[in-house]
């Protein structure tokens, strides 16, 4: 068998950030070359790991310049641990890429125009601002190409992080910026003291094993969830794990368990235990309180989230006594932030458990002019729902990743509502569904927000204004 051969592509001149946060540079045969963790002005060498008609993808081996835009990533798993991708470069330039690549998602794939754009909104946390992580627990944790030359009888239990592209090696992490302590603390805790007892790590490919996922869930007001995920049942094990965790960690204020046997990590399907405190912990934004229970979505970057739903408020500028519809509703949230305005606000929403947990949060918050729904919104939007609620005057929508359906998009272009506030964490959906509409949308405001801070993800509000007749 003919040894493989190594590609090199050598000084190599990166000239942007592109998709997913890589370096982008230009192979002499005119392809592009996707490069992780390289920043424009970097002169590098790269070895090729994919091969595609149009560009190729590689890993730096060698920098001969290095790029202006770079800091030194403050955390030791950034090189292996794909959480975070930029962090090699500055936040204020972290931001410029954001907000570039929204404004030309805008102008390339949606071809639209837009009055104004105003600045992207920073983090006000750009460390230890997320609520909630997720680690996995594994008994065959990847080790560096280092390590494995090196020949030593590495002990391959660990907890941590999936390593991109490899759904079943999990890096084994020490500290993660993303949540503030005592998260490192208690995930530390957890794994040295399951080695110390020999209790069995799950093999993601073996399907096998006792500790398979720890939740952490930490709100600003310093209350604490932690959910560990069991594979198995073995009551004497699970005690032994959560009165670990009850007697060394009392300030955790909702300790819970769960055993998954599924092939799958969701859990949504699943019961959850409570083992000690309180089943749910409550997160504050602006003035209102939010329950979030094991199994409910809420927006991971609370610091940042209240910036945007104030930003969502203000530029929907409701008017007394007009109907709101909050479409892709999740918890409610956006509805509750923006309901002392309106005569009425209607979420819809696709998930039971959301929709349940909205409902307590109007009540909780003592809101009453506010109605949660559960369907699809392509479903529901529709005349029946209109006739009894009224036609929107503001339009809200928040929707995941994959945008609007076209048949949201069609009920949108037959009701017309005056002003519409579109949030999005992908404005490459964003864009074509703006693009349908720009027969009858005039785009006042765009403005892009920074939720992630050292990933690539970003989100952009976009506010449109209904054309009037003569116009459309
Ligand atoms: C990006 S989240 C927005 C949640 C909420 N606006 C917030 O800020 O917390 C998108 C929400 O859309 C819901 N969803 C996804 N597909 C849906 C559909 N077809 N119809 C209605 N809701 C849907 C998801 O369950 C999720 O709660």
């Amino acid at each position: 068998m003919g040894r493989r051969k190594v590609k090199i592509i050598e000084n190599l001149k990166i000239f942007e950030i592109g998709g997913k946060g890589k370096g982008v540079g230009e192979a002499s045969d005119g392809r592009l070359v996707f490069v992780p963790h390289t920043a424009p002005g970097d002169l590098v060498d790269v070895r090729i790991t994919k091969k595609r008609k149009k560009f190729f993808e590689a890993v730096p081996l060698r920098f001969y310049e290095y790029s202006g835009w770079r800091t030194e990533p403050f955390c030791p798993h950034y090189d292996i641990c794909g959480g975070c991708q930029l962090q090699h470069i500055s936040y204020d330039k972290q931001l410029e890429v954001k907000a570039n690549e929204v404004l030309n998602n805008l102008r390339r794939i949606g071809g639209v125009e837009w009055e104004r754009s105003e600045p992207i909104v920073a983090s006000p946390q750009t460390e230890h601002y997320r609520n909630k992580m997720e680690y996995a627990f594994t008994d065959s944790r990847w080790l560096t190409a280092q390590q494995i030359r090196s020949g030593e009888n590495f002990d391959r239990r660990g907890l941590g992080f999936h390593v991109p592209g490899h759904w079943d090696k999990i890096l084994d992490v020490e500290f993660c910026a993303l949540q503030a302590e005592p998260g490192n603390r208690i995930r530390n805790a957890l794994r040295d003291f399951a080695k110390e007892n020999s209790l069995e790590f799950y093999s993601p490919r073996e399907r096998k094993g006792l500790l398979r996922q720890l939740t952490l869930r930490i709100t600003r007001s310093g209350q604490i969830m932690v959910l560990v995920h069991f594979f198995r049942h073995d009551k004497k094990d699970i005690a032994l794990v959560m009165n670990f965790l009850k007697e060394n960690f009392p300030e955790i204020t909702s300790l819970l368990y769960v055993i998954n046997p599924k092939p799958n990590d969701t859990i949504y399907d699943l019961d959850v235990e409570l083992w000690a405190g309180e089943p749910y912990i409550f997160e504050t934004l602006g003035e209102l309180q939010f329950r979030i229970k094991p199994k409910s979505f809420f927006q991971t970057n609370s610091y940042q989230t209240e910036n945007l739903y104030r930003l969502v408020k203000r530029y929907a500028a409701v008017e007394p006594g007009q109907i709101v519809y909050d479409l892709y509703s999740g918890t409610g949230s956006i509805s509750l932030f923006i309901a002392d305005r309106a005569a009425k606000v209607v979420g819809i929403e696709t998930l039971p458990q959301a929709v349940e947990d909205a409902r307590f949060n109007a009540q909780f918050n003592r809101i009453d002019n506010v109605e949660f729904i559960a369907g699809d919104a392509k479903d529901l939007f529709s005349g029946e729902l209109i006739r009894e609620h009224g036609k929107p005057d503001v339009l809200i929508m928040d929707p995941p990743r994959e945008g609007l359906h076209e048949r949201v998009v069609m009920q949108i272009l037959k009701l017309l509502p005056k002003r519409i506030v579109y949030v999005s964490c992908n404005s490459a959906t964003q864009a074509r569904d703006l693009a349908r509409m720009k027969n009858f949308y005039e785009i006042r405001l765009v403005r892009p927000v920074d939720m992630f801070p050292h990933t690539y993800h970003v989100e952009n509000i976009a506010v449109l204004e209904r054309k009037t007749s003569s116009d459309a």
